[in-house]
């Protein structure tokens, strides 16, 4: 363990499918304490004092949710992991479905939703040029509508919407299989295998939006994605722009 860990009482560590899992009971954030860690390791807290959201947001981290941030290597051209934060959604939104929560979908680009309520999300950081960390929310028993009024109405959970909250031990074991297997996936360069599933994610996909762009605000009907990952606006003429995923920002679904 990294001697920036040192401070931190680590509850336990564990070996799961060629990852090293290190659980904490409360941390700052997950992928900030990830970041000092070699790839194919893996950090769980019960609490995040500071969770991260993507844009800067805040993320809500009480006790009961999974909060887990995993070390993945990203070898070769920067350009060739531009895909992984799509993928990492593929993978959560895998998980989710084989627990039988079969109406979970993907809202640009990588939030997993339960109709229009968000039940994960996923920040992924570029500490190094050898290394990329997944982090991913997973609202499981938490309350975040006891933290923040808003998510009342904005989030869901897992407890929600099974009959039973599945154990946490085995939440972790889907979400790091599920990111091995996606992450193989870009490493052979699987790339239109990935954007075809994609497309299948968006429900909501033809659903109408708006998002930032460079200075400007863009609304139309949401196409899916091309085969680089790159987002696809179709405005009322039904002329298509392609919008490489780092240039949106603020992306709203309108209903
Ligand atoms: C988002 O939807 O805005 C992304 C949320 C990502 C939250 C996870 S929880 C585990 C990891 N640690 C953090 O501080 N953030 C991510």
């Amino acid at each position: 363990m990294s001697s920036a860990l040192d401070a931190i009482q680590e509850l336990d560590v564990c070996a799961i499918d060629g990852w090293t899992l290190h659980e904490f009971a409360e941390v700052t954030s997950t992928s900030s304490l990830a970041a000092h860690l070699p790839p194919w390791s893996a950090v769980a807290a019960t609490v995040q004092t500071a969770g991260r959201g993507r844009t800067g947001r805040h993320w809500v981290s009480d006790e009961g949710g999974l909060w887990l941030s995993a070390v993945v290597p990203t070898p070769g051209d920067p350009a060739l992991w531009t895909l992984l934060p799509l993928a990492a959604g593929w993978a959560a939104l895998g998980a989710a479905r084989d627990l039988g929560i079969v109406e979970a979908r993907l809202r640009w680009p990588n939030d997993i939703l339960v109709g229009r309520r968000k039940l994960a999300g996923i920040l992924v950081d570029r500490f190094s040029a050898e290394a990329a960390v997944v982090g991913i929310g997973l609202n499981v028993s938490n309350r975040p509508g006891a933290v923040d009024e808003a998510l009342a109405t904005e989030a869901t959970r897992l407890a929600d919407l099974l009959p039973a909250a599945p154990a946490r031990a085995a939440l972790l074991v889907r979400l790091l299989a599920a990111l091995t297997r996606e992450h193989h996936r870009l490493e052979v360069g699987n790339f239109t295998g990935l954007c075809r599933d994609l497309n299948t994610a968006w429900v909501h996909r033809h659903v109408q939006v708006t998002l930032a762009a460079g200075r400007g605000v863009l609304n139309g009907h949401f196409d899916g994605i091309d085969s680089h990952g790159s987002l696809l606006l179709r405005n009322a003429g039904g002329e298509c722009r392609v919008l490489p995923a780092h240039q949106v920002e603020l992306f709203r679904e309108i209903y």
